[in-house]
């Protein structure tokens, strides 16, 4: 049977978003541990031919119209190319994309083109060499750089760059904007939330949408042009005109929750529809238990309706979630 996947909220799910790994190259303050996540057992991860499975009931029985890869770092699975070509194969009209720190990129770019891959977002924080070590604990903005490159060269485009925002960072936010103008990326900024694995995190560590755009209007004229379609996290401003633009994903201050259009499926395979949502089911059981497409499918529709309403990070009650944004994939 097809049907949408339909929360209790009435929202339907069109964006699927499957982390690979919870392994990463790097160790982001506001997201990993210094020592890095747990391994997860090698049998606990979804397989290649379990992803392309899961892309497929997706596509065919469930209304999903596009496939992110996530992690940790998803260029930490050494098939991540046969995935994406595993996918283009059964769900060719669906676009597929990863989100990725980049390292590594630039020897792959080409190759994961080539599989199938439609579009990639680089997590880049700053250009800053010393302050990119600092946040990410590794000397590696240089492999991140050449990755963006390597991806714009490969069509993997548009490329957008993701940049959280923290405190220390906002001095050097033009010298960012100006490196994705120059280099024909499209840089977002997204307010921190608590997912950090450190538990470091405190509401009057966010830099808000607001005090961002009074830093960079000391540089830059920026227009509001709203989202680019109801469900995108981000708001998008025009810089000096255009035809450059620069957005700010304001989970915190101006949450988006009502319009969601997320689920995603952890790398230990269990189905996650919101970043916040602890209730999780599994999928991988099912999938190695017998069920046919449509049973999994069934079940994921089931599973789809306890997607909380949103996140409340503002509430006083608000707890945080078990996982962190390691182990979910943003
Ligand atoms: P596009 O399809 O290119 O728009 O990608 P995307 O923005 O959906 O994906 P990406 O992985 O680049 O996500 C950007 C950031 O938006 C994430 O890192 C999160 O910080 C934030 N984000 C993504 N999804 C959600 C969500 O469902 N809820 C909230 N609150 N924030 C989200
Ligand atoms: N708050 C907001 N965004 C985060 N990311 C990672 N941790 C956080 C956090 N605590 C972003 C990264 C990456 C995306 C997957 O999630 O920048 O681009
Ligand atoms: Fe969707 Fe949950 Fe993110 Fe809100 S916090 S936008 S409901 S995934």
């Amino acid at each position: 049977r097809t049907g949408d996947l339909i929360d209790s909220h009435g929202r339907i799910a069109r964006d699927l978003r499957i982390s690979l790994t919870e392994k990463c190259s790097l160790r982001c303050t506001y997201c990993m541990p210094e020592q890095g996540l747990p391994d997860i057992d090698k049998e606990c991860l979804l397989s290649t031919e379990e992803v392309v499975r899961v892309a497929s009931i997706a596509v065919h029985h469930l209304g999903i119209q596009e496939i992110r890869f996530t992690g940790g770092e998803p260029l930490m699975r050494a098939d991540l190319e046969q995935i994406i070509a595993g996918c283009a194969g059964v769900v060719p009209d669906t676009p597929l994309s990863i989100t990725t720190n980049g390292i590594g990129l630039s020897r792959r770019a080409g190759g994961l083109a080539a599989a199938g891959l439609t579009r990639v977002n680089v997590s880049l924080d700053t250009v800053d060499r010393d302050l990119f070590a600092t946040i990410t604990r590794r000397d590696r903005l240089g492999d991140t750089l050449a990755g963006i490159r390597a991806a714009v060269d490969a069509g993997l485009t548009p490329v957008k760059v993701n940049a959280v925002i923290l405190p220390e960072l906002v001095a050097g936010a033009g010298d960012l904007l100006r490196w994705c103008i120059e280099h024909g990326v499209a840089l977002r900024f997204i307010e921190s939330m608590p997912l950090d694995a450190d538990h470091r995190w405190s509401s009057s560590t966010v830099v808000d949408r607001g005090a961002l755009l009074t830093s960079l209007r000391k540089e830059f004229r920026l227009r509001e042009v709203g989202r680019i379609s109801q469900s995108d996290p981000a708001e998008i401003l025009l810089v000096d005109d255009g035809p450059a633009t620069v957005g700010i994903i304001s989970s915190v201050s101006r949450p988006f929750c009502g319009d969601c259009d997320r689920t995603r499926i952890t790398a230990d395979g269990m189905i996650r529809s919101c970043l916040f949502g602890d209730h999780e089911v599994s999928l991988l059981h099912p999938l190695r238990r017998g069920l046919t497409d449509s049973e999994v499918a069934e079940l994921w529709r089931a599973a789809m309706w306890l997607k909380p309403a949103g996140h409340e990070i503002s509430d006083p009650r608000f707890r945080r979630p078990q996982r962190s944004m390691g182990a979910i994939g943003g």
